[in-house]
């Protein structure tokens, strides 16, 4: 077993999930801060250059979990796994951030998909390799193509 402790907190507009975009083409554009604890501040050195962050997260208002999820994009249930579900077995998310600006332990953000005062556990520079047209998007791409048909959804 492993214990963790939050380095900060995030706060944003949303205090309920309804208020929280969702279905295909949601944009997540969201502004808000991530107020990291005064001892980890340290840690935020040369973090200014980065465009983008990785924000590992907590779900803290989810009870349980489904090893089937019913993702509100698709009528058809997929592995939690293979989904962005908040009712995970570790309810660990993840979620790439803009940085518009550093404030000394506060971070000034877009792209904020989480709720106020959620905890978060680290943050990393977003750095991606994966060329484009390697990456496959599962059944994603299916539930997109359906939903650009004529009388799709
Ligand atoms: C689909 S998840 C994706 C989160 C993250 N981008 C990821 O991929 O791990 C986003 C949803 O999680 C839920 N959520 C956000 N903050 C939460 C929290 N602190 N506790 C439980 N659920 C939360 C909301 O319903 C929100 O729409």
């Amino acid at each position: 077993m492993f214990t963790f402790q939050p380095i900060g907190v995030v706060r944003g507009p949303y205090t309920d999930t309804g208020e929280i975009p969702k279905g295909p083409g949601a944009k997540h554009d969201a502004e808000g801060t991530l107020d990291v604890h005064p001892e980890f501040e340290a840690g935020l050195t040369d973090i200014d250059g980065f465009s983008h962050l990785f924000v590992v997260w907590v779900f803290d208002r989810s009870t349980d979990y489904d090893l089937m999820a019913h993702p509100p994009i698709d009528d058809r249930p997929h592995g939690v796994f293979s989904t962005r579900s908040p009712r995970r077995p570790n309810p660990i998310g993840l979620t790439v951030v803009r940085l518009l600006r550093r404030d000394g332990p506060r971070l000034h953000v877009r792209g904020i998909d989480m709720l106020d005062g959620t905890p978060f556990l680290d943050l990393k520079p977003y750095l991606s390799s994966v060329p484009p047209d390697e990456l496959k998007r599962g059944w994603l791409d299916e539930v997109e193509a359906r939903s650009r048909r004529p009388g799709g959804g």
